[in-house]
């Protein structure tokens, strides 16, 4: 969660209990001095820091993970840097990331964040092509998820948004070989067992978690 909302605080707790933690790269440099001079420098250093930051707080337990907005600026260079600083996994939503597999090399995990079928397909068949590489996991965020969402207003004023265990069924009959993780709405344990039984292998939780101390 942007802006600076998961940061090491709660990325570091949630690697503590053994999940994936996930760091926003939406402008997480902008508390720090010179920010309003050079944000992209900051937000650079803020990438590098709080992923050291969040393995403190963790021990060796967990993974790491760095959320990168596609429609975002100087996305390749967070794309570097995530690896640069040792993150596992890069995760990233908010368009199409088609290219996201040129900017970094095959040591870091790759997950795009999708909300159809179709999406997750013209990224499969794009980074087949072009990189011989496939996702190593998938991020599923149906209307109920906070943040960009791949829905239209019409559809979500209108109440016609797919529901999200129809949209991992779809996925996951399609790639079953693809970890996939369900969001949004996912707030308690009863939520989690019924979208594990739809067929996700895990699930990512944001707005359940604002109101801590971590965040
Ligand atoms: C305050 C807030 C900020 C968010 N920021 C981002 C973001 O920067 N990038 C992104 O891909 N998703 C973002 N999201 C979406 C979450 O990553 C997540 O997939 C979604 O909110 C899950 O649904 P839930 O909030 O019901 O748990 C944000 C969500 C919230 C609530």
């Amino acid at each position: 969660m942007g802006i600076a909302i998961s940061l090491s605080g709660l990325a570091g707790a949630v690697m503590k209990e053994g999940g994936m933690g996930v760091i926003s790269a939406a402008q997480p440099g902008f508390r720090m001095e010179g920010f309003d001079r050079d944000p992209a420098g900051k937000n650079l250093e803020a990438i590098a820091r709080e992923a050291e930051k969040a393995r403190t707080i963790a021990g060796s337990r967990g993974l790491l993970g760095l959320n990168i907005m596609h429609a975002g600026t100087h996305y390749a260079q967070y794309c570097r840097q995530a690896e640069a600083s040792g993150y596992d996994a890069i995760l990233s939503g908010a368009g199409l990331a088609l290219e996201l597999p040129a900017y970094v090399s095959d040591d870091i995990l790759l997950a795009p964040i999708v909300s159809s079928l179709r999406a997750l397909q013209l990224i499969v068949k794009t980074w087949n092509r072009r990189y011989s590489r496939m996702p190593d996991f998938v991020v599923v965020e149906g209307s109920e998820a906070g943040g960009h969402l791949g829905f239209s207003r019409e559809m979500l004023d209108q109440g016609s948004c797919p529901d999200l265990s129809g949209i991992v069924q779809e996925i996951k009959d399609q790639f079953p070989e693809i970890p996939l993780f369900a969001a949004g709405g996912i707030f308690d344990g009863a939520d989690v067992r019924r979208i594990m039984a739809a067929g996700a292998d895990g699930v990512q939780v944001a707005t359940r978690l604002i109101a801590t101390w971590e965040c």
